[in-house]
C-alpha cells in the first residue's frame, strides 16, 4: 500500500511534529496478507485522527509493514529503513517504524543494526499502535512491542481499503503447519479462524460500499473452522451475498481439499475458478523433508478432482528449488510434475535459510549457489513456455473482465482480470471504467498478458 486512499494531503509537519504526530505514510512489502494488515493498520490509526498521506516527505508517522519470507525480503526492507531515515534530517520528529513479521524475526537486534527505528510492532501489536506512538512523543526510547495474542483477530477494526475493485479479508490468522522451511508461524502465530459471522459482516459492507470481488486470506485458508463452520460452509454462505460477484481466497493448502469444497466451488459461478496451490516440490522425499503432508500423488489427486469438477479451472503455483539435500533427480521429480500439472504460472524461488526454523535447525542448507540458480532458470524458462501455450488457447476467446483501471504501460488501454485470474488489457472504449465487468475477445496474448478487444455483451 504505498499509494494513499486519502486525497486529502496534509501541511508538512512542523519541527514538534512528534508532539502531534498526525500524518502516516504506510509503505508494504510481501504478501496479501501484510497488504490486509497495512490497511488494518490504516484503520486503526485512522480511528486516532491519523490522516494517510502518499508523500513520504510529508509524513509524521512511517511505517513500513514487512515480510521476513526470504532473506532477499528482509535485506531490501532494512535497506529502505536506512533510506527513510534521512527524511529525519528535515523533520527531527519523524517517527519510523517497522512492523509485521520481520519486526517478529528479528525483535529487538533490528534497533541495534539500525539506531534510527522508533518503533518496532509484531502482527498481534497493531491494537497497541497509538499508545506506542503516544509514548514516543513524549520518551526518547524506541517503542517495542512484539506480544504474541492467540485471541486477536482485530474484529472490531474497519480495515481502510485503497479504491478499488477486490476487497481483501482476512479470516485466519498464523499458521500450524510447521512446514520445515516457512516462518510464518514463529512470526504470525499459531492458527486461529475469524469468527464466521464477522467474515460474512465484513463481506456485507465490503458489497455495501461497491466493492464486486472479495479475497478471503489465511496462510492455509481451507482449514479455515469456526465451530460447526468449515471453509466450504463459509465459501458457500458467502456466495449468498448480494453485491459481490467474485470471490477468491488464497493460499489454500493441498493436504485439506475435501470433495465438500470443491463441490461448493464447482456449484457457484461467483466462486472464481482459479485456485492458487503451492506445490514446493514433485519429490516425496523433498515434501517430506519439508513436511509437507502431502505427496506427489496426492497433490495429483487434488489436481484431477479439481479439473474433473471444474473445467475452466485455473491452477497456479510455488516452487522452492534447492531445499537442502535436494538431489538432481528430487529436482527432476519437480520439473515432471510441473510438466504433468501444466500450471497457469508460478512464483518460483530458490531456498533460503530462515533462522528460527526446523531447517535451519536440523538440515544442511547444502545445495550450492550456482546449482540453486541453473535450476531457478530451468523452471523458469520451462514455466514460462506452458505459461504461453495456456495463455494462447485464450485466443479466440471471449473472457469476462472485472476492470481493475487504465494501464499502467499505456494509458489509452484499460486492464483487469478474468475470473481464472489472467489479467487482460485491451483499448478503453466510451464509459467503461473501473469495476464495470466486460466481455473481451481474446486476440493475443504473453506467458503474463492476454490482449483483447470489447465486445458487445
Ligand atoms: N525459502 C524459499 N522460499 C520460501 N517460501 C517460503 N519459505 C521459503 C524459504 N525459506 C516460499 C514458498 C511459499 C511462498 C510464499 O514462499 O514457496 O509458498
Amino acid at each position: 500500500m504505498t499509494e494513499s486512499t486519502d486525497s486529502t494531503v496534509l501541511e508538512p509537519p512542523e519541527v514538534s511534529a512528534r508532539a502531534q504526530p498526525r500524518s502516516l505514510y504506510v509503505e508494504t512489502y510481501g504478501c496479501q496478507m501484510n497488504k490486509a494488515d497495512s490497511e488494518l493498520i490504516v484503520g486503526l490509526l485512522a480511528r486516532e485522527g491519523y490522516r494517510v498521506t502518499d508523500r513520504v516527505d510529508r509524513a509524521d508517522v512511517i511505517l513500513v509493514n514487512t515480510c521476513a519470507i526470504r532473506e532477499n525480503a528482509e535485506q531490501r526492507v532494512i535497506g529502505r529503513m536506512s533510506e527513510l531515515s534521512r527524511f529525519k534530517t528535515a523533520n527531527p520528529g519523524l517517527i519510523l517504524g517497522l512492523c509485521g513479521c520481520m519486526s517478529q524475526h528479528l525483535g529487538d537486534r533490528i534497533i541495534d543494526k539500525a539506531p534510527y527505528i522508533d518503533l518496532v510492532a509484531g502482527p498481534d501489536s497493531y491494537r497497541r499502535l497509538p499508545a506506542m506512538l503516544r509514548t514516543l512523543s513524549t520518551e526518547d526510547e524506541p517503542a517495542l512491542d512484539l506480544t504474541w495474542d492467540r485471541a486477536e483477530h482485530y474484529l472490531d477494526i474497519d480495515p481502510v481499503r485503497e479504491a478499488g475493485v477486490n476487497g481483501w479479508i482476512t479470516i485466519m490468522r498464523g499458521c500450524d503447519k510447521m512446514c520445515t522451511f516457512c516462518i510464518v508461524p514463529f512470526v504470525r502465530g499459531r492458527e486461529r479462524s475469524t469468527p464466521h459471522g464477522e467474515v460474512i459482516r465484513q463481506i456485507e459492507h465490503l458489497a455495501a460500499e461497491g466493492y464486486r470481488e472479495v479475497t478471503l486470506l489465511g496462510q492455509t485458508v481451507n482449514k479455515y473452522r469456526d465451530g460447526g463452520v468449515d471453509f466450504a460452509d463459509l465459501l458457500s454462505r458467502a456466495a449468498e451475498i448480494d453485491g459481490i460477484e467474485r470471490i477468491r481466497f488464497t493460499s489454500p493448502h493441498p493436504a485439506h481439499f475435501p470433495d465438500r469444497l470443491i463441490e461448493v466451488m464447482a456449484a457457484s459461478p461467483k466462486i472464481c475458478p482459479h485456485t492458487h496451490l503451492p506445490l514446493q516440490s514433485g519429490a516425496s522425499t523433498t515434501l517430506s523433508r519439508m513436511r509437507r503432508d502431502y505427496t506427489p500423488e496426492s497433490f495429483l489427486d487434488v489436481v484431477r478432482r479439481l479439473r474433473e469438477n471444474i473445467p475452466r479451472i485455473a491452477l497456479t503455483t510455488d516452487i522452492i528449488v534447492g531445499f537442502c539435500g535436494e538431489t538432481e533427480e528430487e529436482f527432476e521429480a519437480t520439473c515432471e510434475m510441473m510438466r504433468a500439472v501444466r500450471f497457469d504460472s508460478a512464483f518460483m524461488f530458490k531456498y533460503s535459510p530462515r533462522p528460527g526454523t526446523a531447517s535451519h535447525r536440523r538440515l544442511a542448507d547444502d545445495v550450492p549457489e550456482e546449482v540453486k540458480a541453473r535450476r531457478l532458470t530451468d523452471i523458469i524458462d520451462m514455466q514460462k513456455s506452458i505459461s504461453d501455450a495456456r495463455n494462447q488457447a485464450y485466443r479466440g476467446r471471449t473472457v469476462q473482465v472485472l476492470v481493475e483501471g487504465r494501464s499502467r504501460r499505456d494509458a489509452d488501454k484499460l486492464f483487469g482480470k478474468t475470473d481464472t485470474f489472467k489479467t487482460v488489457v485491451f483499448p478503453a472504449q466510451g464509459e467503461i471504467v473501473s469495476n464495470a465487468v466486460v466481455p473481451v475477445r481474446v486476440n493475443g496474448s504473453t506467458p503474463f498478458t492476454l490482449f483483447g478487444d470489447v465486445v458487445a455483451a
